[in-house]
This record gives C-alpha cells, sequence and structure tokens, in this order.
C-alpha cells in the first residue's frame, strides 16, 4: 500500500505515464490520468481520465474541475516528446523548437504553478525529467535538441521550486525514469515499464512530507546537474 492517497499523471495515454497510473491505482492510489485523445486507449485505473493538451494555454483547467485544493499528495508531470529525428541544431526550424521546449519545459512548469493550489502541504509534484539533463554527465553529445529542452526543464523547475513549491512545503522531484522500453526509448531499451514505474512510485512516496528539490532516477539514486 503506497502512501499516496490522491495523485495526478499528466500524459498517460501511453508509455510510463499509462503504466504509472495503473501502478498507483494497483497500489491503492486514487489516480486521475490525462490524456490528449479522449477516444484513444489510455490508463486501465479507476477509470477516472481528463483530456489535456499541454499546447492549450489554458491547459490545467479541466483538472481544477474535477480536484479540489489541498486534495493530491503527487502531482506528476510526465509528458514529453523527443523533438525532430534528426536533432540537429543546424536543421531545426524555429517551430519544432518551439513545440520541443513548449512541451517538455515551458508547459509543465507553467501546469504545476497554475496546479500548486491543488497539492497538499508536504506534497509532491514530480517533472518526468531524464539522465539526458545533465550537462555534466553528456559524455556522448547525442540528442542535443532533446538534452537541452530537459536541462531547460531542469532549470525552470529550479526556480519554481525556490519561488513557489519549497515555500508551501511542497517538494519538487526531477525524475529519470532509466531508459525505458517505450515508443520513445525503443525495444533496446534495458528497464522494462514495470521496473520504472514501481521504482519512480517508490521514490514519490519516500518524498512525502520532505519537502526537497531532487534531481534522481528511478531507483532514487542521485544524479549530477
Ligand atoms: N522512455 C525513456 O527511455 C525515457 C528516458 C528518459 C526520460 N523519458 C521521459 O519520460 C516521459 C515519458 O516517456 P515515454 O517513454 O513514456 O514516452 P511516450 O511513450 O512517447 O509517451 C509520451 C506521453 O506524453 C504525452 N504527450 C506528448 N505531448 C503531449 C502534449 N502536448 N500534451 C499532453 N500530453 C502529451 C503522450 O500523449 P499522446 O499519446 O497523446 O501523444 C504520451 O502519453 C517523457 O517526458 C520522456 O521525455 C523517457
Amino acid at each position: 500500500m503506497t502512501g499516496l492517497r490522491r495523485a495526478v499523471v499528466v500524459g498517460a495515454s501511453r508509455g510510463i505515464g499509462k503504466a504509472l497510473v495503473e501502478e498507483l491505482a494497483r497500489r491503492g492510489t486514487a489516480v486521475t490520468g490525462t490524456v490528449r485523445d479522449p477516444h484513444g486507449s489510455g490508463p486501465t485505473g479507476d477509470g477516472r481520465s481528463v483530456v489535456l493538451d499541454l499546447s492549450d494555454p489554458d491547459a490545467g483547467r479541466a483538472l481544477e474541475a474535477v480536484v479540489c485544493p489541498g486534495e493530491l499528495d503527487a502531482l506528476i508531470v510526465n509528458a514529453g516528446i523527443f523533438g525532430p529525428a534528426h536533432q540537429d541544431v543546424a536543421q531545426v526550424e524555429c517551430e519544432e523548437t518551439a513545440e520541443l521546449f513548449w512541451t517538455n519545459a515551458i508547459a509543465p512548469v507553467r501546469l504545476a504553478r497554475r496546479l500548486l493550489p491543488l497539492v497538499r502541504r508536504g506534497g509532491v509534484i514530480a517533472f518526468m525529467s531524464s539522465r539526458t539533463a545533465s550537462i555534466a554527465l553528456n559524455a556522448e553529445g547525442d540528442m542535443e535538441l532533446y538534452r537541452a529542452s530537459k536541462a531547460a526543464l531542469n532549470a525552470l523547475s529550479r526556480s519554481f521550486a525556490v519561488k513557489d513549491a519549497l515555500p508551501a512545503d511542497i517538494a519538487v522531484l526531477l525524475l529519470h525514469p532509466g531508459w525505458v522500453q517505450t515508443e520513445m526509448g525503443g525495444s533496446n531499451a534495458p528497464v522494462t515499464i514495470r521496473q520504472s514505474v514501481a521504482g519512480l512510485s517508490a521514490v514519490i512516496e519516500r518524498a512525502l512530507d520532505h519537502p526537497t528539490f531532487r534531481f534522481a532516477d528511478y531507483q532514487g539514486d542521485e544524479l549530477a546537474w
């Protein structure tokens, strides 16, 4: 049984987000997942799902309609995209850059700031970051656009934590789910979705009532900035 009684997972139509909703529901959490397409497959938790698209500047309104202030133990902003396959600064178009940085960095923090009043004191706001966000650990130099967008998420989350969440006694986690077998991670990834979401759930649960700011992986290990 998890310590999370009530949670929201943003970006739960497939992959890690969908499995996280199912894992939390299995552990006894009342969990709402958000999807862009209400007619898609979506998560099979307790059946609650809400339509939310991060590209909508008003994203969050639908959640405010179904979650009461102070009700959430955890808000988990999981949605993310990889960006153009070439990942090349020399080739990327302005519009592609805007979509990538909006979806992976600006919109998650904007949504979290808007929904902060829904999270209880001692609760957790978790962003799905990536080990690739680490500037110190970038030994390969690949995936340069995706890396930069997740590094931007980390930077913006720090400001959000310091200005907004930590003063309200709410923890902020930047989580690396592992290299996971999803559409984004591909079939060569070493970590199964089940392993990832079991670990992520435990890391989030451990942050309850410990208002800290951390960049950590699904096994709870700290990552270098
Ligand atoms: N897989 C890995 O190895 C790995 C490693 C490090 C970090 N991550 C991060 O972990 C998170 C989940 O990754 P994943 O592998 O599960 O990816 P995925 O299978 O590609 O799923 C991405 C999810 O994000 C949603 N999404 C994308 N754009 C959205 C938008 N504008 N508004 C709302 N939802 C949106 C998708 O919804 P639709 O179905 O509507 O497109 C889908 O539910 C991402 O943030 C990713 O960057 C993954």
